[in-house]
């Protein structure tokens, strides 16, 4: 098989990832979370106490530390340097936060040069808000995954309920709403629907099924 690259984008908490898995386990190949790179990094500026707002120090930090994305059966695993930071990263400080670190030109670069490398000698299904548009801009399928703010709030409380991560339904839709306007409106990559996108509106559909359209859109690919 010649190597695949399949873009998924979309608002905060679309099913992207969970979608993702899926196809990767289906096809085989690499699944990259890189909305799991910017948590990881903002995790360490706040136990750093980094300046959010101060692009430098938020590079220093970056550039101090190593962060890994490990495949294990059970999923992905986060790394900071040798320490496993997959559950810390998705707690409500982190996600209050990452939006004002993501935003970063410099940040934005050095990231997506590391998801191009991961991207360039494998098959890959990657995540995240600029995959289609700008880090792989020639993904062989590029997929926007959008739904209701009230589904993507409810989805996620459920989510954060199996996981053990305090949630409240409103405080959710409100931390959406703001993370998918902090997303769309920064200079650097926003998140944006590339041209050649094909649009999903996942509201009234299950996970399997949205997998399952994906995958058919893939079929000429693999
Ligand atoms: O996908 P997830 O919700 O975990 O992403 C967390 C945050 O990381 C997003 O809200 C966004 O600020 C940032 N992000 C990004 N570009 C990506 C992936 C994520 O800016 N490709």
């Amino acid at each position: 098989m010649e190597c695949i690259s399949i873009a998924i984008d979309g608002p905060a908490a679309a099913g992207k990832s969970t979608v993702a898995k899926q196809i990767a386990k289906k096809l085989g190949i690499i699944y990259v979370d890189t909305g799991a790179m910017y948590r990881a990094l903002t995790y360490q500026t706040l136990q750093e106490n980094t300046n959010p707002e101060d692009e430098k120090a938020v590079m220093e930090t970056l550039n101090k530390i190593d962060i890994r994305l490990a495949q294990h059966e059970d999923g992905q695993r986060v790394y900071i340097n040798e320490q496993d930071v997959t559950e810390a990263i998705r707690y409500p400080d982190v996600t209050a936060s990452v939006s004002e670190i993501a935003k970063h030109p410099l940040v934005r670069k050095k990231m997506v040069a590391a998801q191009q490398e991961l991207a360039k000698d494998n098959s890959v299904v990657m995540d995240g808000r600029d995959i289609g548009s700008h880090v792989l801009p020639g993904a062989d399928v590029k997929i926007f995954l959008i739904a209701s703010v009230a589904e993507r709030a409810k989805r996620r409380f459920e989510e954060n309920n199996q996981k053990g991560i305090p949630a409240d339904l409103h405080t959710l839709e409100k931390e959406i709403e703001r993370r998918d306007e902090l997303d769309s409106t920064r200079e650097a990559s926003p998140l944006v629907k590339a041209e050649d996108a094909i649009e999903l509106d996942t509201t009234s559909l299950s996970i399997n099924e949205v997998t399952e359209k994906i995958l058919e859109i893939c079929r000429p690919f693999i």
